[in-house]
């Protein structure tokens, strides 16, 4: 019998694409980002030495400003959510490509956070330098290993994604939003607003993150039949709340960037100040709406749709069976902590998105005009 060897497949490891391995990896990866630096028993995180900052300086912080670009700057948004939570930090997030045109208000009490998979996006380094030369510390957060922005900045924290192949992002995506959830905890501890026990709860439900998303990526079923029944409409409207809003718009994003289906991101409580007038039976509406704060608000949105006849696919808790009412189709995600909802409604995203494109035939690794790393203005 001849076997074919074809490196690439090799790969694959049995996966149609390479951001479909990616994403079932996502639960090994996370358990790497996590190795060596939490400690569940004392409730805090140690990132190791970071060189450019010095002992106490910490304690004169005032602010921290991350810059980031595509997938990453909407990682960037949840950590945000995360760390001011925890630390009460005041936090800002920017565009890269903004911010290094502004006259942005930096100082030596300011720590910047350019987060970004590659370490080499021109946008994000050119906001760093510009961060730096205003006098701020800076600490990347980075996928790979000794690029340019890890060489640079004052501190790294790798994610420890491992090599990403696929143009969209995934892997790299969720490995950031562990990280900005240790750098929360470990903000938290050293300014004396979490203590042991608040760490402690945080990082225990941290590390079960890998195996319950684990859990869900066996689902394949549902999303075959979301791709037969919505893959042929222009465009799709996305909505969450708190901080799931930073992943209606990554949702967004991976439906457009693989399918090339138009797809917007909203946050839910805007939905009224222009979507709403969008929505008939041909806008298919994704809301996510775990059990979370803002359940009742964005219950609404359900109703409001439902009201105009738009179609609902819905992302709730497990056993919700009030959303079912209103929703066309339901996924399911495992009843988690607030803060952990982001990393596993992610999964939900990346998966629609996928089966979507597989079903529509486009090129899911390499989408037309989309670079993995863009290091050029
Ligand atoms: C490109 C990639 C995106 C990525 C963005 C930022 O557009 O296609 O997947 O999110 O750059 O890249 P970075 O390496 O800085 O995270």
């Amino acid at each position: 019998k001849r076997i074919n060897w074809d490196p690439i497949s090799a790969e694959k490891q049995g996966y149609k694409h390479f951001m479909l391995k990616e994403i079932h990896e996502q639960p090994e990866r996370i358990t790497d980002t996590l190795r060596g630096r939490v400690s569940v028993d004392r409730g805090d995180v140690d990132f190791g030495p970071m060189e450019g900052i010095e002992d106490g300086w910490l304690d004169t912080l005032e602010r921290i400003v991350f810059v980031a670009c595509g997938t990453s700057y909407y990682a960037a948004q949840i950590a945000k959510y995360i760390i001011e939570d925890f630390s009460r930090v005041p936090v800002d997030v920017e565009l890269a490509s903004e911010f290094r045109y502004r006259n942005p208000i930096i100082n030596e009490r300011t720590l910047c956070v350019p987060m970004s998979q590659s370490g080499e996006t021109a946008d994000t380094l050119a906001a760093m330098r510009l961060a730096m030369e205003l006098g701020a510390k800076t600490i990347a957060v980075c996928n790979v290993v000794e690029s340019t922005m890890t060489r640079e900045a004052d501190g790294v924290i790798y994610t420890h994604a491992g090599p990403e192949i696929g143009v969209a992002s995934t892997k790299a995506f969720s490995t950031q939003l562990v990280v900005g959830l240790m750098l929360g905890v470990w903000l938290g501890r050293r300014r004396g607003v979490l203590d042991e026990e608040g760490g402690r709860e945080i990082l225990e439900a941290l590390r079960d993150v890998p195996q319950t998303m684990s859990k869900m990526l066996h689902e394949k079923a549902i999303y075959k039949h979301i791709a037969y029944n919505f893959s042929d409409v222009n465009s799709f409207l996305y909505l969450g709340r708190g901080n799931l809003y930073p992943i209606a718009a990554e949702g967004a994003l991976k439906l457009k960037e693989i399918s090339y289906i138009h797809a917007e991101g909203y946050a839910a409580g805007e939905m009224k100040h222009g979507p709403i007038a969008l929505i008939d039976e041909s806008l298919p509406v994704v809301v996510l709406i775990p059990k979370n704060r803002v359940y009742e608000k964005v219950f609404s949105n359900l109703e409001e749709v439902k009201a105009r006849q738009g179609r609902l696919i819905v992302v709730a808790t497990e056993g919700d069976d009030d959303v079912r009412e209103f929703a066309d189709v339901v996924l399911e995600i495992p009843d988690v902590p607030e803060y952990i909802q982001p990393l596993l409604t992610v999964v939900v995203m990346q998966l629609l998105a996928y089966h979507i494109a597989d079903f529509k035939g486009t090129d899911v690794d390499q989408p037309r005009n989309l670079a993995k790393s863009v290091t050029v203005e």
